[in-house]
């Protein structure tokens, strides 16, 4: 469906044209005066200065034009030359059933969408996942339902740091405690054991030690680096004893992103890169871009526009090792191969702002992807706690996510049974749906670039700005129509018949401009803000209108196919930001 800011917008232009304007004057927006009128036209006044007339008299040149208008039911000129409109209720109410009649409520999709590959999550294998990574996989999954949502062909890929240090340091500690192990023998030839040597708990334990002692111990960080070394460079018993790892911790990163409602379509990281290296060195070789730098392989990226100074991206170190930056090009490569996509779009916190300026240049100049790929760094803030710093336990410590989202539901789970609402059998799946609602919407309702505090308090409120505040709306008309005795589905809308109706119907009919600019802008908060409005105007109007006990058959219906569309319109949307709602709270 066309959106209605655009046929109005339709209409005022063509007004303009007719009473001898510039149709570009005709640019209709939401009124910032709601208690004056529905949407208002300043073209007027920017008409003043090109046709040497006063505003007014070309408001009231165009008014007259828009006297017949059936899409209007009331426009009025206002001095200094403002045009309000007020939308005429039938017209409203076709428009507003139109979207009803509609799977996507008349929501378009992209006629320009393409392959995206989404690159988020982002944990590091063997290390514990922690808060840190949570945003990447909220905002990533979210970003990515809304891409898909509009007709993108979506790639998830969690792109695991698997190839790095923390394996050598696990290695090189398992050595030491199980030195008999045949992974060690390098004149071992056989099977290695099909069974891990560890479970995901020891592993948890053996990371921090591992990396704590190789700050304290020399000897002990050689050896690390040298089994990162030999691991990376075909090492038969360390490959064995890396699968190990993967399994161990992939199986556990699936059950933490499972129980975030957060999935993956690929789960290649960094060691799958690798092979695409040599390629990727010679393709930026070829084209003449790299240079070396005290023994280091480099390639300048600095741009006479740049107000500060981008040093050049290291591809290979004086010591052959390569970096980050490498992984990432040799990525690049292996997905142009792949999948072919028109955009990549990364999702890290704001730290690594430089890293993918300077890999993306130099993907761009060396052509390893065409040149209307579009490659987008997504940075978010940090989640603080309500001191302003980094979010920690009380102990002081990294949270780990698990413990996180166990806080959060049995914070939820003493709410609900306070309230009485919800059976004993249903309390667990309803408290993990709301725990989800506060922590995704409390992240997502955020401008992604800035820091926010993360407060249980606030976010599993459930009034206010938050997500469980949307889910009890949603709820709410859920037990409203299971109390309807007619048929939902043959429900029909009539012209609203009071102004919390026509408000309502007002914001439903604002749901593609939202969507549209969530997407265009990669911004979720965009929704947030869409439904914590809609979920207001429903709750304005249950109140004020009587549904349930409406005597006229007619009115009932009205109003119950309007609950209806509130809640699809609310249901798509949280199902965009990656959370749903349950039956009763
Ligand atoms: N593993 C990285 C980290 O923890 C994030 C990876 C982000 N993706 C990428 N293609 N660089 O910082």
């Amino acid at each position: 469906m066309k959106i209605l800011l655009d046929l109005i917008t339709e209409q005022v232009s063509d007004a303009f044209e007719a009473a001898g304007f510039d149709a570009k004057l005709g640019k209709v927006t939401l009124s910032n005066r709601p208690d004056l009128c529905e949407y208002q036209c300043n073209g007027a006044l920017a008409g003043a200065k090109l046709y040497h007339k006063a505003p007014i008299q070309i408001a009231n040149a165009v008014k007259e034009q828009l006297a017949d208008c059936k899409m209007f039911s009331g426009v009025e000129a206002v001095n200094p030359g403002f045009l309000n409109i007020r939308l005429d209720s039938d017209f409203l109410t076709e428009y507003v059933s139109a979207m009803a009649a509609d799977a996507r409520m008349g929501c378009e999709q992209d006629p320009d969408a393409g392959t995206v590959i989404v690159d988020y999550g982002g944990p590091n294998v063997a290390k514990p996942l922690h808060i840190g990574h949570l945003r990447s996989a909220i905002i990533g999954e979210s970003i990515k339902r809304i891409y898909a949502y509009f007709g993108n062909h979506t790639i998830g890929d969690i792109h695991l740091g698997d190839w790095g240090l923390q394996m050598g340091l696990i290695i090189a500690e398992v050595q030491e405690r199980q030195p008999e192990l045949p992974y060690f023998d390098p004149a071992f030839t056989g099977e290695y054991p099909a069974e891990a040597p560890f479970t995901i708990s020891e592993l948890e334990e053996i990371y921090p030690k591992a990396s704590a002692k190789s700050k304290e111990n020399a000897e002990f960080a050689k050896r690390a680096h040298d089994a990162t070394y030999e691991l990376q460079n075909g090492n038969r018993g360390y490959l064995a004893m890396w699968q190990h790892i993967m399994r161990v911790s992939v199986a556990d990163l699936k059950k933490n992103y499972d129980n975030l409602n957060v999935h993956f379509e690929q789960w290649l990281g960094e060691s799958d890169a690798q092979s695409f290296i040599p390629q990727m060195l010679d393709t930026v070789k070829a084209k003449g871009l790299a240079v070396e730098s005290d023994g280091a392989l480099v390639v300048p990226v600095q741009e006479e526009s740049d107000t500060k100074e981008i040093p050049p991206c290291i591809l290979v170190k004086s010591d052959g090792a390569t970096l980050y930056a490498t992984t990432d090009l040799a990525t690049i490569v292996q997905r142009m191969q792949d999948f072919h996509p028109q955009r990549m779009m990364y999702l890290t916190d704001n730290r690594q702002n430089l890293h993918f300026e300077q890999f993306f240049r130099v993907a761009k100049k060396a052509g390893l992807v065409e040149p209307d790929t579009r490659l987008d760094h997504i940075g978010f803030g940090t989640m603080n706690g309500k001191d302003g710093k980094p979010f920690k336990t009380r102990a002081g410590g990294v949270m780990r996510l698990e413990v996180l989202i166990q806080e959060i539901t049995d914070y939820v789970i003493a709410k609900i049974r306070e309230n009485q609402t919800v059976e004993e059998s249903a309390l667990a799946d309803t408290a993990k749906k709301i725990a989800m609602s506060a922590l995704k919407y409390g992240d997502l309702s955020n401008l992604a670039t800035k820091d926010y505090v993360f407060d249980l308090d606030r976010f599993s409120a459930f009034e206010g700005n938050t997500g469980p505040y949307i889910l009890y709306t949603i709820v709410r008309i859920k037990s409203i129509l299971s109390k309807y005795t007619g048929d939902v589905a043959a429900s029909k809308l009539l012209p609203p018949d009071g102004q919390e109706q026509r408000e309502l119907m007002l914001v439903l009919t604002r749901m593609q401009d939202a969507l549209l600019s969530a997407y265009r802008e990669s911004a979720p908060n965009l929704i947030c803000a869409y439904i914590y409005e809609l979920a207001v105007a429903a709750n304005k109007f249950y109140h004020d209108v009587k549904i349930i006990s409406e005597p006229d058959a007619a009115k009932q219906g009205s109003y119950i196919a309007l609950m209806d569309l509130t809640r699809r319109v609310l249901e798509q949307c949280i199902d965009l930001l990656g959370f749903e709602a349950p039956d009763k709270m």
